[in-house]
């Protein structure tokens, strides 16, 4: 399903002149089926409130724009919301706020129960077991704890089988990984790519961690002030090295060092992940100490 919004935007209580907050304007945006598509802006910038809309979490105002994604036009008041949830799942930050059940085996079987109530208990405890599994979880040893008993990575990852159950097509995370420590940040990375191979067609994921924007998307759309600032590949975007430190941005690792190395003359060409990087600085590098020689 391919996701299409044109000229969204939101105002927050609109009918208060005082309160009234722009936090969308007009954002015309396309993400592809089977991208893993990154959105990254200050903070205020309206992200939040633009993927709130992907589920219809947020609807649609009159004439505030058109989301259409695959069959479903959000848009329309007859739109079937339910079904679109049930294949557009959300995760949001501190994912781990979303367990509610007893047990960790009914917390993550209500969206099944929410959705497709029809299915027999042996049916949804088979999709449950394949969730946890898919997580990375062992499904005897966790099916009857609480919940609130695990760990915070466990925690997230029950959160995130509570949402990928009913096998949506787009998974849509709101800065899934912030409050985890490095090793939990890398384990949780790899969770979202295995997912991104197995599991669900597209990612949409709001992060403040440009190593992991570059490092893992394929394209990244930067929001500021509610407008869509700039959107193309990870290699596009951090560039333009100016522009996004105005905007009060970082840069990943590999961009700065891109930038640094080309202020002593040597250039670095690569996509900014962290192998293209090493790559091309090794090629560079090579270049550079021959061009010296040839010189001397
Ligand atoms: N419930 C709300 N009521 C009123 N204004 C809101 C509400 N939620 C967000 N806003 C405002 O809307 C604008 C966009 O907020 P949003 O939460 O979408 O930004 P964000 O990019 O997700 O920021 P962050 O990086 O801090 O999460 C901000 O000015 C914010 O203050
Ligand atoms: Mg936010």
């Amino acid at each position: 399903m391919r996701i299409v919004t044109e000229n969204l935007s939101y105002v927050y209580s609109e009918k208060s002149k005082e309160l009234a907050v722009q936090a969308l304007n007009n954002i015309s945006l396309t993400i592809e089926e089977g991208e893993f598509f990154g959105i990254i802006g200050q903070t205020g910038s309206g992200k939040s409130t633009f993927v709130q809309h992907l589920n219809g979490l947020i609807k649609v105002g009159k004439d505030k724009g058109s989301i259409v994604i695959g069959d479903f036009n959000l848009t329309d008041k007859k739109c079937d919301f339910k079904s679109l949830r049930a294949k557009v799942g959300m995760v949001f930050q501190y994912p781990e706020y979303q367990l509610f059940a007893e047990t960790v085996k009914d917390d993550v079987a209500f969206g099944i129960k929410n959705f497709f109530p029809a299915l027999s208990e042996k049916e949804t405890e088979e999709m449950v077991k394949t969730a946890i599994t898919l997580v990375g979880l062992d499904y005897e040893i966790v099916k009857d704890k609480s919940p609130f008993d695990l760990s915070g990575g466990q925690k997230r990852r029950v959160a995130i089988a509570g949402v990928i159950v009913t096998r949506p097509e787009i998974l849509v995370l709101d800065e899934p990984v912030a409050g985890l420590d490095p090793q939990g940040k890398r384990e949780f990375t790899e969770l979202l790519k295995n997912l991104h191979k197995t599991t669900v067609k597209t990612i949409v994921i709001v992060s403040h961690d440009m190593n992991f924007v570059s490092e893992n998307c394929t394209r990244v759309a930067v929001f500021s002030h509610g407008e869509l600032y700039a959107e193309g590949s990870p290699k596009e975007i951090f560039s333009d090295f100016t522009r996004l430190k105005e905007l009060g941005l970082d840069l990943p690792v590999t961009a700065y060092l891109t930038e640094k190395l080309s202020e002593t003359g040597i250039k670095v060409e690569s996509d900014i992940t962290t192998d293209g990087f090493s790559d091309a600085f090794a090629a560079a590098y090579i270049e550079n100490k021959e061009k010296r020689r040839r010189e001397e």
